[in-house]
């Protein structure tokens, strides 16, 4: 951050000791500055793509927001905790869509109007300088945050897409696992794996800040192809699967299996997702049931197992009934650590779909 703002001083040539000049400034443009937020939001609302970003009974409260922002902008020192502020306001319109071009429209009609009243007091026009100067710089921190938000890990999108390619991660892995017989494995289910290691690839740094580094990963792997025995493959699996686990206990893919849950609960019902048509077999019931639990928990869940009769080894297990017929399905976890609240979510997808299923089949 410090880089960024000493940046910005250097390009806009800012004083360290113009506090009390801005302060000055924000005196003097006091007495007509609702005058100018009025002509502000008039002027905007004349345009249809400005006027679609505001509601008329917002207006009000924009104005004060937009108030205390320039006040505060003019009357505290530029340093970090500005810079900061500023970005926090750049990213609230980040968030509405609003594109950094409309912004730096808004910034421009604020300077025009600002400038104006030099018009009635021509003794204003130093101080008017300043306030615009002061608010450029605002329009450029704001524009730059507009960018790196883009490729900030902490955005809510990038977390939602790292969530899902996570996810499809584990559903490659477990399946490359299972085709791992003998240190030998099943080429398409390998080709699937690397697939999704190389999907991974735009994610290289946030992976590797949570202790997946693909890199090692990839390598690891290339050794075991290459030498298929038991070692190489432990070298490979723990490089994976250590990290893999840890990541588990992240927030952000409880926090997606959350979503994801409501969204396979109301499919699960609404859509007919395990009983697809009426004469949906038994065997494309189970078949069903196993995609839907991987697709939403892949990386919480262990095993996921249909037997015949009751068993007592498994986390989860439930009685399933499908035209008359009674079958059991048992799901073991994998050990996160808030792995009580991911078998509470996932015994209510189960109940779900058991119930979705009991009445379908009737
Ligand atoms: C150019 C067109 C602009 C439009 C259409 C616009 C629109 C909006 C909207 C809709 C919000 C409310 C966001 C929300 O709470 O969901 C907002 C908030 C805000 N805007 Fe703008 N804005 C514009 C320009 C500006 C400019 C030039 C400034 C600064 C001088 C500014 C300062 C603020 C501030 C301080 C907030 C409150 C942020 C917060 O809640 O923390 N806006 N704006």
């Amino acid at each position: 951050m410090a880089t960024k703002l000493e940046l910005i001083k250097e390009i806009y040539k800012l004083d360290a000791n113009d506090l009390q000049e801005k302060k000055e400034a924000l005196q003097k443009i006091k007495p007509y500055i609702d005058d100018i937020m009025d002509s502000f939001y008039e002027k905007l609302l004349e345009k249809e793509e400005f006027a679609q970003f505001i509601e008329l009974d917002q207006i009000p409260q924009l104005k004060q927001k937009q108030i205390k922002f320039v006040a505060e902008l003019l009357s505290k020192p530029f340093d970090e905790a500005m810079y900061k502020k500023i970005a926090k306001v750049g990213v609230v319109h980040y968030h509405i869509k609003l594109d950094p071009i409309y912004m730096s429209y808004g910034y421009h009609l604020l300077s025009e109007l600002i400038l104006n009243q030099s018009k009635k007091d021509p003794t204003l026009l130093p101080y008017l300088k300043l306030v615009i100067k002061y608010l450029k710089v605002s329009d450029a921190i704001m524009s730059h945050e507009y960018f790196s938000q883009k490729t900030l890990s902490e955005s809510p999108y990038r977390a939602n897409n790292l969530f899902m390619a996570i996810n499809e991660l584990h559903m490659a892995y477990i399946r490359y696992k299972s085709s791992v017989v003998d240190f030998s494995s099943d080429e398409e289910a390998q080709n699937a794996f690397m697939q999704s290691l190389e999907s991974l690839k735009e994610y290289r740094d946030i992976l590797a800040d949570i202790g997946i580094n693909l890199n090692t990963i990839k390598r690891f792997h290339t050794e075991f192809i290459h030498n298929r025995d038991e070692k190489s493959f432990l070298t490979f699996k723990n490089a994976l699967e250590k990290p893999l686990n840890d990541l588990n206990v992240t927030a952000y893919l409880a926090t997606g299996s959350s979503l994801a849950l409501l969204r396979a609960m109301t499919e699960t019902i609404n859509e007919k997702m395990i009983v697809k048509k009426e004469d949906t077999s038994f065997q494309e019931v189970k078949e069903n049931i196993f995609v839907m639990l991987t697709q939403n928990f892949a990386w919480a869940i262990e095993s996921i197992v249909f037997v015949e009769k009751e068993e007592e080894e498994y986390e989860i297990f439930k009685h399933l009934m499908y035209k008359g017929k009674v079958f059991f399905l048992g799901i073991n976890l994998k050990n996160t650590s808030n792995k009580l609240y991911i078998a509470e979510m996932i015994d209510l997808l189960c109940e779900t779909i058991k119930i979705t299923l009991y009445l379908r089949s009737k």
